[in-house]
């Protein structure tokens, strides 16, 4: 199918895991993706040339999005490769972290804020001039915004304010024809994934679920690419559960 062909979409740490199952998602059904990364240059490279093997169009773009002015020097890079006109922003980069409440240092707390909730807020801002009538920004949340699920304190909070900017986001931009959706996965079997390494974390995290058994990158990336779609054209400031049934 290609729903997306002649579209432009920029995928936020599409080198590994949610971003790039996103990304090869979004180029297999016709978009040209912007593979942005954050270290894992080699890791980014190959989905480029995964996608552009299967004849799509796709560059790689660095950014270390803990760094204040990251958002305005990716926007920059995206419009001196797009021009006029971006259609797809996936905000997916994140780090996590587990602490109890008293081991939780303010450099850590800082850091996922800035990453999590400050990088893709002045990416959007940055992005607004050439994302139009049409335009389909997906952010990256969690379940652990909506039920406690171990000590997951400053991350949780993190993904709270997501699915509040989802809302006031997508308020503002809907008469531009800018629609703003979240989706807020479960446990999904990536590297940033504690959950799934251990058979405790395994089995801790099936017992959450109604369906049985640890979700892949592609259980996400296949609604991330519905929500970018026509076929999505009448949901905004909605985060959707992809999470199996967790906690419910
Ligand atoms: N895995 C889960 O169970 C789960 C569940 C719910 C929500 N999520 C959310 O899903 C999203 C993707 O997670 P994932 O599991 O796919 O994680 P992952 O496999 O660890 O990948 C994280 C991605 O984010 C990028 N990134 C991290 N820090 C960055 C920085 N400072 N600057 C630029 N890029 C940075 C990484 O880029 P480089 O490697 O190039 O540095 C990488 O591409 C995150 O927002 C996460 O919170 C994950």
């Amino acid at each position: 199918m290609s729903t997306l062909s002649g579209k432009t979409a920029l995928v936020t740490g599409a080198s590994r895991g949610i971003g790039r199952a996103s990304a090869l998602a979004l180029a297999g059904a016709g978009a040209q993706v912007l593979v942005h990364y954050g270290r894992a240059a080699n890791e980014a490279e190959a989905v480029v040339s995964e996608i552009r093997k299967a004849g799509g169009r796709a560059e790689a773009l660095a950014a270390d999005l803990a760094a204040p002015d990251a958002p305005h020097k990716l926007a920059r890079d995206v419009r001196a490769i797009v021009g006029e006109r971006l259609d797809i922003l996936v905000a997916n980069a994140g780090i996590s972290k587990a602490a109890k409440i008293e081991d939780t240092t303010l450099e850590d707390f800082d850091r996922l804020f800035a990453v999590n909730v400050r990088a893709p807020f002045f990416l959007v801002q940055q992005l607004l001039p050439i994302l139009g009538q049409g335009g389909s920004v997906i952010f990256v949340s969690s379940v652990v915004a909506r039920a406690v699920v171990g000590q997951l304190y400053a991350y949780a909070a993190t993904k709270g304010a997501i699915d509040t900017l989802v809302k006031y986001f997508a308020a503002a931009l809907g008469e531009r024809g800018i629609r703003i959706n979240a989706v807020a996965p479960g446990v999904v079997d990536t590297d940033m994934s504690n959950f799934t390494k251990t058979e405790a974390g395994r089995n801790a995290a099936l017992g959450m679920q109604a369906l049985k058994r640890i979700a892949g990158p592609n259980d996400i990336a296949g609604v991330v690419a519905f929500l970018a779609s026509d076929e999505a054209r009448w949901i905004t400031g909605d985060t959707i559960r992809v999470d199996g049934g967790s906690k419910l």
